[in-house]
Order: structure tokens, then sequence, then C-alpha cells
């Protein structure tokens, strides 16, 4: 349980937190002004904020802060000792917003796995993940994926010699599972149309052995730089990183073998790592990303090469912006064929050759995911 000094200063990240800023960015930002909290007293108060949001539908809203962050953090141990501890149908009332439900039936087991204290996942370089889990003394190996490791170890990782030589990346298990879906070849041209800081594009350029080229897109061109110091970092240098609002004029004239559009989402799957999300994310939300989703789909389809791979991925799990969009794309695009999103793994206890697969939380002990794949019919 948190101690009086943890409880305090979780009530006062609590007290900066709105609508429009995330726990997360809350808490960079209160240990900023208070350099003087060691790490282990940083852990706890991130714990004590995460919980609160975690399990706010049960708390009671008369109380102080203090005594809520309280009450969720006993909700929290005794959940942790013993999941079925908290009644299913509790979960699905108390767990999410009201407004989910229509959007889509989560299934119990991904209750009780938003619950839990989220994994972190790592990405080793190809063929690397038992010498990387060897050299940490802290990883384990997943079925799912063959370079993901469940990192199992306290240490702080941006410091360990392993990742400032690049010899690893910190990416969800399901986001490591999209770059498995792309399957660029290498020597490939693909585009990564949302390209974001580059977790993904360092996977295709990775997967692709250092040849061909990733396109990296994003309208936020703060990112892009990320992207290009993680890439220095990798030593990976087959991409190009340029500035793309998602506008009809497209940023280049190139046709791809493969295209990765990983779309801006209402963040459904990432619920478990980032509770807060789940007050602040409405259904208006929803509906304005389906929009703009199916419109980036739209605007690069047409840059794909006859026989060419498109990917769509989203960390989300609502109808609307998941099969919702997949078919609506699919009905508009004869051009486009959908096809397996994994051609010789069914990860997660996906439908083997599924053309649209759901990652659930509990399925894959990590993000929730949607992803759809098709091909470019040869003329
Ligand atoms: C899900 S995130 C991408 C994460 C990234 N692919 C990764 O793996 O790290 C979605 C990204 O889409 C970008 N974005 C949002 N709207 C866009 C638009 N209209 N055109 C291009 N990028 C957009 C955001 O800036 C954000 O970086």
């Amino acid at each position: 349980m948190p101690d009086q000094t943890t409880l305090n200063h979780a009530a006062q990240v609590l007290a900066t937190i709105g609508s429009d800023q995330r726990a997360d960015t809350a808490l960079r930002v209160y240990f900023e002004r208070h350099r003087y909290l060691q790490p282990p007293a940083r852990r706890a108060v991130s714990q004590a904020v995460f919980a609160y949001f975690r399990w706010l539908g049960w708390l009671d809203s008369k109380a102080s802060p203090q005594k809520r962050i309280e009450q969720a953090a006993a909700m929290h141990e005794r959940f942790t000792a013993d999941p079925k501890s908290v009644k299913p149908q509790a979960l699905a009332r108390f767990a999410v917003p009201e407004w989910l439900a229509p959007e889509v039936n989560l299934p119990p087991e991904s209750l009780v796995q938003l619950q839990r204290d989220p994994n972190l996942w790592l990405r080793a370089r190809p063929g690397q993940a038992a010498a990387l889990a060897k050299s940490l003394f802290a990883g384990e190996p997943t079925p799912h994926a063959a370079d993901a490791l469940r990192f199992t170890g306290r240490q702080d990782l941006f410091r360990t010699e392993q990742f400032k030589t690049g010899e690893f990346e910190i990416q969800d298990l399901a986001s490591q599972l999209v770059g498995i879906a792309c399957a660029p070849q290498p020597g490939a041209t693909w585009w990564d149309v949302c390209a974001g800081e580059g977790g993904k594009t360092l996977h295709l350029a990775d997967l692709m052995q250092n040849k061909g080229v990733v396109w990296a897109t994003d309208r936020h061109t703060g990112r892009l730089d990320t992207l290009k110091r993680r890439a220095a970092r990798a030593k990976l240098f087959n991409y190009r990183a340029v500035a793309w609002e998602g506008g009809t004029r497209l940023p280049t004239k190139a046709k791809f073998d493969g295209i990765l559009v990983d779309a801006p989402c209402s963040g459904v799957g990432t619920w478990q790592r980032n509770p807060h999300a789940r007050w602040t994310t409405t259904l208006e939300d929803v509906h304005e990303l389906a929009a703009t989703q199916l419109a980036l789909l739209n605007q690069v389809a047409g840059s794909l090469k006859p026989g060419g791979r498109l990917v769509y991925s989203v960390c989300t799990l609502t109808r609307s912006e998941t099969s919702a969009v997949a078919d609506a794309f699919t009905a508009a695009h004869p051009e486009l064929e959908p096809v397996p999103v994994f051609a010789d793994s069914a990860p997660g206890g996906t439908t083997p050759g599924a053309t649209q697969v759901v990652l659930w939380p509990h399925a894959v002990e990590a993000n929730g995911m949607f992803i759809a794949a098709w091909r470019s019919r040869k003329p």
C-alpha cells in the first residue's frame, strides 16, 4: 500500500490532470519539477496514479483524493492477488465507459487483462532475442514473435549499454506483430504512412536487412526527428523521413511494394497501459477518427504497385474504427483484394488465413490491435 508521502504526491499529480492532459505527461512534468524524487519513489507515485484511473469506477467520489487513491491501491492489491475477487459483471460495468459496449464485445478475459499491470515488451534485432535475454539477465521469449522479449528486470533500460548501441527497441508485442504482418522483403520499397516516432518504420527497415527503402511520413515533424535519432542508434539507414499531412498532394509519385497505414485511433487497445484514456476518450472521437482512417487509406491506395501489399493497423478495438473501416475500404476498392494478415502463423489465437484479425489484450498479454491486409490485383 502507498505510504502517506506517496499518497500526497499522487494527489498533487491528480490535481494537475485536466481532460486534455494525459496522466503520463502530468507525471513527467511533476517529476521534472520534483527532481529530488528517486526512481523507487517515482515508481510508487506512478503506480498510485495509474491504479486510481484503473479503479476509478469503484471509488467513492465524495472521499478526499488521498482516500480515493488509497481505495484504488487496496482494490489493485486485492485484484492482483486474486483476479476472481472482482466479478466479471462489475468489470464490464465499471472498468470501461458505458459508450464502449455497442462498439466492442470485450471478452471477460480482456477486461481482466485491462486491470492488470501491463507487460513491458522489447524487440531484439532479428535473431538476437536469446542473446539479448542473456546479456540483460531479464527477458522471457513468447511463442507469438521470435524477436520479442517480455522484460522481467528492474534496471533502467534507457541506461543500458544494449539500448545505447541499438541492440533493442522498447516496442509492444502487438506493434511487433504489425511489422510481422507486413512481411517486407529485403530490397523492397515500403511506405509507413503514419510513422510517428518510427516504432514500425525501424521494424520494417530491420526486417528488410537495411536494404531497399522505407518512406516514413507523418504530419508531426517532431516525431520524425525522434525517428531519425532512433534509426541512427539502431544503425538503420534504409529509410527516408518526410512530413506529410495526409492531404491529396502525396509526398512522392513513387509506387510501393508495400504500404502500412498505422492510423491515428482512439487507442482502446492501450487502456491497460494508459487507464486515464478510458475516461477522456469519447464516442465522437471514435467517429471522427474512423473518418480520418478511411480517408488516409483512400489517399494512399493508388500508390501501390500491382501485386503490392497494403496493411491497415489500429491499436483500438471499436467496430467503427476496425471492421467498419476495413469493409468500407474493401467495398470502395475492387482493384484490391483482401489477403491473409499472417502468411504462415496465427499469433494470439487468430484464425489462420483471416484477412482481418483482432489481437485481444488477454491473448497476447499486450495492447489490443486490429490488422487488415489487401493486395493490389495485377491488371
Ligand atoms: C498510431 S500513431 C503511429 C505510431 C507509429 N507508427 C509507431 O509505430 O511508432 C499515428 C500517427 O499518425 C499521425 N497522424 C495523424 N493524423 C495524420 C494525418 N492526417 N496524416 C499523417 N499522419 C497523421 C500522428 O501524428 C501519429 O504519429
